[in-house]
């Protein structure tokens, strides 16, 4: 009987954690000119990251910020027919600042999981319940004159909107996590949040780390502290990198120097190291914010030809090609390491039951 048991349970850890490893991009809803993306202007952003030149792997995922498509009061966003086209993961993103509620967002999710049913629910690896909110309404955020944001009580009474909203559905085991810098996620302030979501997203960029010493010489050490800090506050729940790049062109902020050379550096330094081993959505493929002077897309005009060599040096230890099945070097090591680290997760879990 307690053979049996140790069995279940290695079984059931094995299944519900060897998950793949989510490799992508951010997609705002409007263009850098401020016009509305179509379906059309997805479906080229999704396709151009998936095919492009010399990439370590395949970018099939996407994070969105809102489930409502531009200009429209609650229509569904026209990334999911898209996704649907391009057999692309979705992040998806619930915009949280400057509302008293969340209806309209889960107005056009339940009509988009009506509309496309599984097609479209089976491309959901997660829902993030706002972006930068509460750093926004942070001393520092106040400071940048960063905008509107919400306090850490709003962001959980949203989250718990979420979780009623899909209960029902087939959304109903996605996980529902919220997006923040690390400075946010590590403010005792926001502690309660910790304890609402499945998933920490964060976003890092030493780039904007002008106290830290950011030149891009420094870069690593300022994104691991930053990192390290966010896993240290997460406890037993997954910290997802839900925004980190490095701008091509641009202001000096601090040492930092947006340059194609400093972008290339991060890539290799920081994207290599990543890519494969946790959860990323770079930032960015195609640009999507007016007002931000620093351009970080890594591609000219959806170009399939970035504008550096996309290739992992071979001493950053990158899997060959990552995300990738076809071609399942890459994946398929990743997934036997995972599935190793399960394996000896759930024993040291049967014989801590079997032992007690
Ligand atoms: C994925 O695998 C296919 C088939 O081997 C290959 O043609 C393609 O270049 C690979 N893509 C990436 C991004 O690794
Ligand atoms: C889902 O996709 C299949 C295959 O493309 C298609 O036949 C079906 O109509 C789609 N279902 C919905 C609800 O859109
Ligand atoms: C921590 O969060 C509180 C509440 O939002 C905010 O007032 C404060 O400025 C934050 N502290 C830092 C260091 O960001
Ligand atoms: C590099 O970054 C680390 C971590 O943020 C910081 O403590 C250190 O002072 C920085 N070094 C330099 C030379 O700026
Ligand atoms: C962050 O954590 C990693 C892994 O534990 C460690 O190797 C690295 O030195 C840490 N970096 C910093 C800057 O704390
Ligand atoms: C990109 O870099 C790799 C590794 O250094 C090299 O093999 C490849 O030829 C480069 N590709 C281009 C287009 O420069
Ligand atoms: C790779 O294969 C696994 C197992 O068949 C599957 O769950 C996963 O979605 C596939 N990943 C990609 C990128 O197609």
């Amino acid at each position: 009987m307690r053979i049996a048991f140790f069995l279940a349970v290695v079984a059931s850890f094995g299944v519900t954690l060897a998950d793949e490893i989510y490799l992508g991009f951010n997609s705002g809803s409007t263009t850098d000119s401020k016009t509305a993306k179509k379906q059309a202007d997805f479906e080229r952003e999704f396709e151009a990251a998936q095919k492009l030149k010399n990439s370590p792997g395949l970018f099939n995922s996407i994070r969105l910020y809102t489930n409502i498509q531009a200009e429209t009061e609650d229509t569904p966003i026209e990334a999911f027919p898209a996704a649907i086209k391009t057999n692309t993961k979705l992040l998806l993103g619930i915009w949280c600042s400057g509302t008293t509620s969340i209806e309209k967002e889960l107005k056009a999710l339940t009509k988009a999981v009506d509309q496309y049913g599984k097609n479209f629910t089976d491309l959901v690896v997660g829902i993030s319940v706002g972006s930068e909110d509460m750093y926004r309404v942070s001393a520092s955020g106040v400071k940048n004159k960063a905008g509107l944001g919400q306090n850490a009580k709003t962001i959980i009474g949203f989250i718990k909107d979420v979780r009623e909203s899909i209960k029902d559905t087939t959304l109903r085991r996605t996980p529902v996590g919220h997006v923040d810098t690390w400075t946010a996620w590590v403010n005792e302030s926001n502690k309660d949040v910790i304890d609402e979501v499945d998933f920490l997203g964060t976003n890092l960029f030493p780039y904007y780390e002008d106290d830290k010493g950011n030149a891009i010489s420094n870069a690593t050490s300022v994104f691991e502290f930053a990192l390290n800090s966010t896993e240290k506050v997460a406890g037993n729940k997954q910290v997802w990198v839900t925004e980190t790049g490095w701008p091509t062109s641009g202001p000096d902020f601090g040492q930092a120097k947006a340059t194609l050379d400093n972008a290339k550096t991060y890539w290799n330094d920081i994207g290599c190291t990543l890519f494969g081993r946790k959860n990323v959505w770079w930032y960015v493929l195609r640009d999507s914010n007016p007002d931000n002077k620093a351009k970080f897309a890594i591609t000219n005009d959806l170009s399939t030809t970035p504008q550096f060599n996309l290739t992992c040096p071979a001493n950053s230890g990158a899997p060959s090609s990552i995300n990738n099945n076809t071609t399942s070097a890459g994946s398929s090591s990743s997934v036997s390491m995972m599935s190793t680290i399960i394996v000896a997760l759930s024993m040291t879990f049967a014989l801590a039951a079997w032992v007690a």
